[in-house]
């Protein structure tokens, strides 16, 4: 902390001074207004903020409110204070303090809390606990996953195994098969083009090591895939929300926040976007592309959901090859209609990108597990037989999702999506996050709009995962029924003593 920017009371106050005159409690919205313009990049990091009694009274609240305000994002990473040197802004992720990493917190793995005692190779990951999960964005992989293994011959195995089994780029034959997905897609990919990496995460996570400065910014689509705001935050970056309607990314408002934010990168999920399930139009695609590339900025599309379609749909072709003259790192993965387990997913990258991401790739594992790639291969050769299985499982359970919806929760709403996994719902009133807790208590784990999105955004929103059995989506939408009714019940009766008194 050499000569850092020191923030007045009173040029914070005019800052914050908006924010104070919401609704909730007062620490909250001067914690939440700080943490905005932290994240637009208003307040730097390194700044020393000042003295709670100093901005209390510039803001005219009590001395109460600041330290309430500033203690919230002490705890939650923004802030940090020592005897004589003040309070600072620093980056939730940017030390080991963390913990508050969107996947880790937000309910998505509740039953993989590695509690289980693991003689039994399946009882680390089987729930003991009698909540109904609508919350984790992923399939079964039985009995693909079986059917594949089992095609696999001994003598496929051996021609593999006789090689020492370090391969940083991935298997030829699996590269060769991502390329042609690509191709048939109307991406024009070479095999050198594709690296393979373990999950789309881990391609994620590649792009912004060799993209990302501590303090860039990224625009991301909000609400987001909850591991992409992880890995961005891990990097140092801060996400730039870019709202999302029916038809994916504001492409539209694109141009105004690369002028204003110039950010590294941004990241998009224009085939079946998680949450909303929207499918970005050719427009978009093209105005977002035409942004890019005019501004020099890399884009990250990731298309992990891009095979689950549930209905006959015009996908219109990835990015990359509406605007080959931008730079656009492509990322796939098998998860989404095969199964996570695998842990293989894809890089494609512009050819002059691919050798230093294949450094990359090097230093970060020497290579992803070959036995997966090996059943990848075999699964991609079957993949359209799949992808109709996969529809006709998919298909009535998110039907099955939305009816129970109409009839139980009328007031909600939602768009019943035509490919991915979840629906975006969102709430009449009400606290998504504070619902998400007395879901909890009815016995359902559900992920709130905030922990999808960039900025805590999103509070009457939620996401629910519709890759459930048919009976845990019958009990775990009727749960969340006699929840909401719990909810507004207390809710209402707060809200009347309120006005009682
Ligand atoms: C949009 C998106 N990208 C990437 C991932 C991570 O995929 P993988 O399991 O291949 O790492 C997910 C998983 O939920 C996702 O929804």
């Amino acid at each position: 902390l050499e000569d850092p920017i020191r923030e007045t009371g009173p040029r914070l106050a005019e800052l914050l001074k908006d924010a104070v005159r919401g609704d909730g409690p007062l620490y909250r919205l001067v914690a939440h207004a700080l943490k905005q313009a932290i994240d637009r990049g208003e307040i730097a990091l390194g700044t020393v903020l000042p003295p709670e009694r100093a901005l209390a009274r510039s803001l005219a609240v009590s001395r109460a409110t600041v330290v309430a305000a500033y203690d919230r994002l002490k705890a939650e990473g923004w802030l940090e204070s020592r005897q004589g040197s003040g309070t600072w802004v620093r980056h939730p992720d940017d030390t080991s303090a963390g913990g508050v990493d969107a996947v880790s917190t937000s309910r998505l793995f509740l039953a993989n809390d590695g509690r289980g005692a693991p003689a039994d190779p399946t009882a680390d990951v089987s729930s003991d606990s009698d909540v109904i999960e609508l919350s984790v964005a992923a399939v079964t992989g039985t009995s693909v996953i079986g059917d594949a293994v089992e095609s696999l011959t001994r003598s496929e195995i051996d021609a593999l195994t006789a090689h020492h089994g370090y391969v940083p780029q991935g298997l030829r034959a699996l590269r060769q098969r991502v390329a042609e997905h690509y191709a048939a897609a109307g991406l024009a990919t070479q095999a050198d083009q594709v690296i393979i990496t373990t999950g789309a995460h881990q391609a994620l996570s590649l792009v912004a090591r060799q993209v990302l400065h501590p303090g860039d910014s990224v625009l991301v689509e909000s609400p987001t895939f909850p591991g992409a705001l992880d890995v961005f935050r891990r990097f140092g970056a801060r996400p730039i929300p870019l709202p999302v309607d029916e038809h994916g990314a504001r492409t539209d408002i694109v141009a105004e926040l690369v002028d204003r934010a110039s950010p590294a990168m941004i990241y998009v999920a224009p085939h079946f976007h998680n949450p909303t399930g929207a499918v970005m139009p050719l427009e978009r695609r093209h105005e977002l592309g035409t942004i890019a590339a005019q501004s020099d900025t890399p884009v990250v599309e990731d298309l992990a959901l891009a095979d689950v379609i549930l209905e006959p749909i015009d996908l219109p072709p990835p990015i990359a090859a509406v605007c080959p003259e931008a730079t656009i790192h492509t990322i796939g993965s098998t998860a989404k209609l095969f199964w996570a387990g695998l842990r293989i997913g894809w890089l494609r990258t512009p050819e002059p990108w691919a050798t230093r991401m294949l450094a990359t790739k090097t230093v970060a594992d020497l290579g992803s597990p070959l036995l997966s790639q090996l059943i990848a291969v075999r699964l991609l050769d079957r993949m359209s037989d799949v992808q109709q299985w996969r529809r006709a499982q998919l298909r009535p359970r998110r039907d099955q999702m939305c009816s129970l919806l109409t009839e139980l929760l009328p007031d909600w709403t939602f768009r019943c999506p035509a490919g991915g996994l979840s629906l975006w719902v969102t709430l009449p009133r009400g606290n998504a996050e504070e619902f998400a807790d007395v879901a909890l208590r009815h016995g359902v784990a559900i992920v709130p709009g905030p922990a999808l999105s960039v900025d805590e955004g999103n509070r009457r929103s939620l996401r629910l995962v519709y890759a459930h059995s048919e009976t845990d989506i019958e009990e775990g939408i009727r749960r969340l029924a006699t929840a909401w009714e719990a909810y507004i019940s207390t809710t209402a009766s707060r809200s009347s003593a309120r006005l009682l008194v």
